[in-house]
């Protein structure tokens, strides 16, 4: 049978979502602009720290050969780039202290590395991979939805918010609550906040479905494919609370107009995973290198149209919905 972290992997290659919210959302062009495009500034701050490049290469994989190979060649990009890098779940790793899948800072003392642990792991296990990865921040990803898909997934949740509590309190490093794909609401939002969160990454849907992948790896639930909001709808859904806490972004990201679209939403870094696993499957690190810096380029000259200096500017921008996301209307 194959690894399961290799059936994500090629699962999540094989699924293209047939809708994504940025196509749906249009950004009004500003014919005037105040400044140069050598001006234009990327820094962000979130998670405690500056950061040069608003976006990330976000959790993916760790725990087998196929893993290793795909987190070295992340890690050789975001090492050359600056990008931060998060690994995948390092829940392989605490059950296994031989695995040696995931980056480290002795092999890549320039890294930007950040971690993820699930929220079903108990403190002391997130204590532990703190210690040993030595993150710059952790992502505690929420992946409800997947959890009950999976024959093998957790079936006890009644732990999880008193963990995450332990992990808002007493983390020695930034805590990110993260989804998976299915999108963060308000509700979760202001709970998690209410134990000490401050940082979140709302990854929507619109790319990776882990319902789908599910559905592939034996289950026959695939309706669910499309379970959850997508990650325009959910930026809209916060648009109250987006300037309380720090908003991170992922789900569907393409390039970088979906990132732009991001922050005009109010996200403080946008994440991807996806995309970028579908680069350095198809080309040589060096090249995926070249791609990576020239989103940066192509950042600037877009905040440049909309007559934006820095990722706090684009806050001001108007924009126009369309299709689903003009039409939806949330109830009670
Ligand atoms: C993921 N994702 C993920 N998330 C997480 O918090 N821990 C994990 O271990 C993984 N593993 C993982 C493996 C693979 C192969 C993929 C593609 C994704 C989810 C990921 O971080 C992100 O939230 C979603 O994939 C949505 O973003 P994209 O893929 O649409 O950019």
């Amino acid at each position: 049978m194959m690894n399961r972290k290799d059936e994500h992997i090629k699962y999540a290659l094989k699924y293209q979502s047939p809708y994504n919210s940025f196509d749906e959302m249009e950004l009004i062009h500003h014919s005037l602009p105040d400044y140069d495009l050598s001006e234009i500034d990327l820094h962000t701050h979130f998670a405690g720290r500056d950061f040069d490049y608003p976006f990330y290469i976000n959790a993916m994989t760790g725990g087998s050969e196929k893993a290793k190979a795909v987190n070295r060649k992340l890690a050789q990009v975001a090492q050359a780039t600056g990008l931060v890098m998060v690994t995948g779940s390092y829940s392989a790793a605490l059950k296994n202290p031989q695995d040696d899948s995931y980056p480290s800072k002795k092999d890549y003392p320039d890294l930007l590395l950040a971690t993820n642990i699930g929220i079903d792991k108990p403190y002391e296990l997130g204590v532990q991979t703190v210690d040993e990865m030595q993150p710059i921040f952790l992502q505690v990803h929420v992946n409800l939805m997947q959890e009950l898909l999976m024959p093998e997934g957790e079936r006890e949740f009644r732990s999880w918010k008193k963990n995450l509590e332990n992990y808002a309190t007493k983390m020695p490093v930034s805590v990110v609550l993260k989804e998976v794909g299915f999108g963060m609401d308000l509700k979760t939002i202001q709970m998690a906040h209410a134990f000490g969160i401050k940082t979140f990454d709302i990854s929507g849907r619109g790319g990776t479905s882990f319902a789908f992948i599910e559905n592939q790896r034996g289950g026959d639930r695939s309706y669910l494919n499309e379970w959850g909001q997508t990650t325009v709808q959910s930026l809209l859904n916060l648009q109250d609370f987006v300037d309380t806490v720090e908003i991170l972004a992922s789900g569907g990201v393409r390039h970088p107009l979906d990132m732009v679209k991001c922050f005009v939403l109010g996200a403080k870094g946008v994440g991807l995973s996806r995309t970028v696993l579908e680069l350095v499957e198809k080309y040589p690190v060096e090249q995926v290198v070249d791609i990576v810096n020239g989103w940066k380029d192509d950042l600037r000259l877009i905040m440049c149209a909309l007559n934006c200096k820095t990722i706090a500017d684009l806050r001001n921008v108007d924009y126009l919905l369309y299709g689903k996301l003009s039409e939806a209307n949330k109830k009670h």
